[in-house]
């Protein structure tokens, strides 16, 4: 087995490529311990955190002012690196296929500076084999070392939950995996400096792949499946909300409630996990069925709503964004629900305020309003950003309104007699 030129240096200096929701935290964290260079081929967001600004809400000013971090677009720059992380991003295309361009041209560059003795580690979501077959033949052509023996490969799945303050990369379990014990302990100990040494050693490098291909699709599918009852119980009558908390209070009862689900992770996943499937010959059956599902929602949340609503009706719809209390828009399922309402001749205005005005504008055509004015027929509760709990939703409603309630912001809310209420 080679052993990797850093895994006895004690401060190895580190690249992370693609400096988004997960690669600007990580280069960030680990830039209090190691000399980091952080690499991103979009200079506009190469200045926007030379700035002080992270628009993707992950970072504060005063963190990114203390970050002994470097920024680059400039691959030389790079060429001095003995670790490299690549965390560029993973869609889909479409023909929701794996759309690995960003990867592809991540390793080609990192191919062309690394020296022998690298070790290059992707945190991107892949399918198994990818970290191996795709990427590290790639390094091994254009850099024409030996994958194994002249540098080493790594795997990282990333878990921050973008949005989410009680797990931040500093506290969740890390799971690594290297090409051999050597690479292996230098990854524990590296991401180990970061999160107080809450490291997972997975078996190899596609256990490590399939471990975070799974945690995603897992979800996709327990959302597909409350999204199913909740179609089921809508048209039985019955509260969906109601019928989880009753469930809830078994020990083993899974809490995942209904709605939109977009992004470019659970709703992406499924996919990846579905191509190797296919590729090996095993027609997935409950992948896409869930995917299907949930793809199915945003029309089937927009005909339930019209059902309420008489023709020309105004609506409010509250959030753009993919979830909650995040600006990223990106496969926002509420962008499909807002054209769908609208197909269904619906006057519709958004209001976001954590979304991007000019970016939702140019991806989906969507205007966000800058603030509310005057009263709606219905307004529809899309995405329960924290902020959107506050609003009187009767105030901003006629009297005979609708409060649609897709996330159950507004559970018990008391309304006038006349506005109406509904939810799943
Ligand atoms: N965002 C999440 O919540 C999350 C969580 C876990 C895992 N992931 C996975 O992590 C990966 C990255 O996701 P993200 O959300 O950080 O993406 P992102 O779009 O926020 O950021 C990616 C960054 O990579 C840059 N980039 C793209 N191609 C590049 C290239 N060839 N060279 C250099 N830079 C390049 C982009 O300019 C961008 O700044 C994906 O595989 C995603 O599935 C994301």
């Amino acid at each position: 087995m080679g052993a990797s030129k850093i895994s006895d240096s004690k401060m190895p200096s580190i690249a992370v490529i693609g400096l988004g929701y997960v690669g600007l935290p990580l280069a960030v964290a680990l830039a209090s311990n190691y000399k980091v260079t952080g690499f991103d081929k979009d200079q506009g967001r190469l200045r926007e955190i030379k700035a002080g600004f992270d628009n993707t809400g992950e970072l504060s000013r005063t963190q990114l002012g203390i970050a002994r971090l470097n920024l680059t677009c400039d691959p030389s720059d790079i060429a001095d690196n003995e670790l490299f992380i690549i965390a560029v991003p993973t869609p889909v295309d479409q023909d929701a296929k794996p759309d690995l361009s960003s990867l592809i041209s991540a390793s080609k560059m990192v191919g062309s500076v690394m020296r022998r003795g690298s070790i290059v580690v992707f945190e991107s979501t892949v399918y198994p084999g990818v970290t191996e077959d795709v990427c590290g033949n790639i390094l091994s052509s254009v850099s024409g070392l030996v994958s194994g023996k002249d540098f080493f490969l790594g795997y990282s799945p990333e878990r921050i939950n973008p949005g989410d303050q009680t797990h931040r990369i500093d506290q969740i379990t890390k799971i690594v995996s290297g090409q051999n014990d050597a690479v292996t302990n230098t990854l524990k100990a590296i991401y180990g400096s970061v999160n107080g040494n809450n490291i997972y050693i997975a078996a190899d490098i596609r256990t490590a792949e399939a471990a975070k291909v799974i945690e995603n699709t897992q979800r996709d599918i327990n959302i597909a499946f409350v999204n199913e009852i909740a179609l089921i119980f809508d048209r039985l009558g019955i509260s969906t909300h109601d019928v989880l908390e009753a469930a809830g209070t078994k020990w083993n009862f899974l809490d995942f409630r209904p709605g939109l689900v977009g992004g470019h992770c659970i709703g992406v996943d499924p996919y990846y996990l579905a191509h190797i499937a296919e590729d090996a010959g095993i027609t997935p059956e409950i992948l896409l069925a869930g995917r299907r599902i949930n793809d199915r929602m945003s029309s089937a949340l927009a005909k339930r709503i019209a059902g309420f609503c008489s023709a020309k009706t105004r609506i409010l719809v509250l959030g753009i964004t993919f979830k909650e209390n995040v600006p990223d828009i990106r496969n926002s399922k509420v962008a499909d629900l807002v054209k769908e309402l609208e197909k269904l001749d619906f006057e519709v205005d958004v209001y976001d305020p954590l979304a991007n005005t000019l970016e939702t504008k140019e991806v989906y055509g969507i205007s966000l309003l800058d603030q509310i004015t005057g009263t709606y027929g219905a307004i529809v509760g899309a995405v329960p950003h924290s902020e959107f709990r506050d609003i009187d939703p009767a105030g901003l409603l006629h009297s005979d309104g609708l409060l649609a309630d897709i996330k159950g912001i507004w559970r018990g809310i008391q309304l006038p007699d006349g506005v109406r209420y509904w939810s799943l």
